[in-house]
């Protein structure tokens, strides 16, 4: 069984921002993201070492979780394909920052939604590391495609 965890899919993408110390941004594309526990709201991201995004978070302890719409599918696919290391995403994207209110990575403007996130946990699991994060700051732009109604107990579809 080559791929095991393709029996989960489909999965809702986030597109998690993180920023460097002297603030300098970066985007990438995460399939493995949940939310954790309601009060206090938390979300937990899965990262390989090997992204640059792991640098960023395990040294800052900050991120955003960006909830793109189908419309974003290839920034989705470029955020998820190169690296920060290497290159500019925003500038690649041409996807807009917007000044978070309580962490230095910025908002992605063109998202239904944006969660800023401190760290609380960071546990290895395997080959990734899965990095909790305590949700201080939510931005709601607009209503989503397929968005799951978790008080009423089905998919929204709009
Ligand atoms: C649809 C999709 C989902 C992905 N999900 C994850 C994931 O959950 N965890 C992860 O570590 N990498 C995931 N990746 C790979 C990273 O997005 C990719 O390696 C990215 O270029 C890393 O960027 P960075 O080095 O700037 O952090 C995914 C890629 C795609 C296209």
């Amino acid at each position: 069984m080559k791929k095991f965890y393709e029996w989960l899919y489909p999965k809702k993408i986030v597109l998690v921002t993180s920023a460097d110390r002297t603030g300098r941004p970066n985007i990438v594309t995460l399939a493995w993201a949940m939310p954790v526990s309601m009060e206090p709201k938390m979300i937990a991201v899965s990262i390989s070492p090997k992204r640059y995004s792991h640098e960023l978070i395990s040294d800052t302890h900050e991120f955003v979780v960006n909830i793109p719409g189908e419309e974003l599918e290839q920034q989705m696919l470029k955020c998820g394909s190169v690296s920060g290391r290497k290159v500019d995403k925003f500038e690649e994207t041409k996807l807009t920052q917007e000044p978070a209110k309580q962490v230095k990575a910025p908002l992605i403007k063109e998202c239904l939604a944006s969660f800023e996130c401190k760290m609380t946990n960071a546990i290895q699991t395997g080959d990734h590391i899965l990095f909790v994060g305590e949700v201080v700051e939510v931005h709601e732009r607009r209503e989503g495609k397929g968005l799951f109604d978790g008080e009423n107990d089905k998919i929204i579809k709009i």
